[in-house]
């Protein structure tokens, strides 16, 4: 699949948000001292280098198939400790590394690989006896920020071109789905979801924080394909309208709920 254009800065806006999930997700991975953590879709780089912090003595692995996601991370890396690799998630192979991985960590990143779900069982098999796998997609695909940018797209003289390229509602599982996927690979399973009441933007700095946000992620394809300034426009004036009706300002900022799925599975072994 062709990779979408990230631009790093405008995604570590909002990093304490974004690196909430990742920390919740870990908080069930057990493992006391792998030797092999591999970090797929591993982006900008500050939670893959958490992954060294919490297991100094592994080898970390960070894939991603962004150069620009890559470059910002291994610039952040001053004292290389994660081995960046640029490569496509849904083709890495996990043999590649000359062991197997006793932990394999993908947050907020299958949700780019459409039929992802193939994948798991894979991902549990190439783990070392008594790994881990942990997983963690946006469930809210059916969100007013995601709707609309549908919507906008399909009203867009280049609707053709934007509707395929945005992400689908189905574009993730149900967490039944995941677990009954996880446990058919054999292992043991923990699925859970939490909507996050995230409030973007409390002190009232931004004209349109709910923008701001999609902005670094869900509708880069969109900024992709308009590059000229006048389509561009067309869209986004519409689409910021919407956005500003959906997620009105409150006292406590603009509250921009988000719901993510969580999965983590333990293979059997050591
Ligand atoms: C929303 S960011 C998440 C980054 C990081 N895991 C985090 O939690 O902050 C999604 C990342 O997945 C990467 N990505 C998307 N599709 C991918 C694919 N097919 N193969 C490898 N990386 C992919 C993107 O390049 C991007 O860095």
């Amino acid at each position: 699949m062709a990779s979408t254009r990230w631009e790093p800065a405008q995604y570590a806006r909002f990093a304490d948000h974004r690196g909430r999930p990742f920390h919740d997700l870990l908080s069930r991975v057990a493992s006391p001292s792998p030797s092999l953590v591999v970090d797929l879709g591993c982006g900008n780089g500050p939670l893959t280098l958490g992954l060294a912090d919490r297991w100094p003595g592994a080898r970390i692995v960070g894939v991603d198939h962004s150069s620009e996601m890559l470059s910002a991370a291994r610039e952040l890396d001053t004292e290389g400790r994660v081995e960046w690799v640029e490569a496509d998630q849904a083709e890495w192979d996990p043999t590649s590394l000359g062991e197997r991985p006793d932990v394999i960590v993908t947050n907020a990143a299958l949700q780019w690989v459409p039929g992802h779900l193939p994948l798991l069982a894979g991902f549990v098999d190439a783990l070392a006896d008594g790994g881990w796998f942990a997983m963690q997609v946006p469930g809210n695909f059916q969100a007013p920020s995601h709707r609309l940018m549908r919507e906008v797209a399909a009203a867009h003289p280049r609707a053709a071109e934007l509707s395929p390229a945005l992400a689908r509602a189905d574009a993730v599982a149900e967490p039944g789905t995941y677990l009954q996927l996880l446990t058919a690979a054999g292992a043991g399973v923990d699925v859970w979801e939490t909507t996050y009441a995230q409030v973007l933007d409390p002190a009232g700095e931004q004209e349109d924080p709910v923008l701001e946000w999609v902005t670094g992620t869900g509708l880069r394809p969109v900024l992709e394909l308009l590059t000229d300034e006048a389509e561009r426009a067309q869209f986004l004036d519409v689409y910021r309208e919407r956005l500003r009706a959906a997620y009105p300002r409150t006292p406590a900022g603009v509250i921009f709920p988000f719901r993510r799925i969580f999965a983590v599975a333990h293979k059997a072994g050591a």
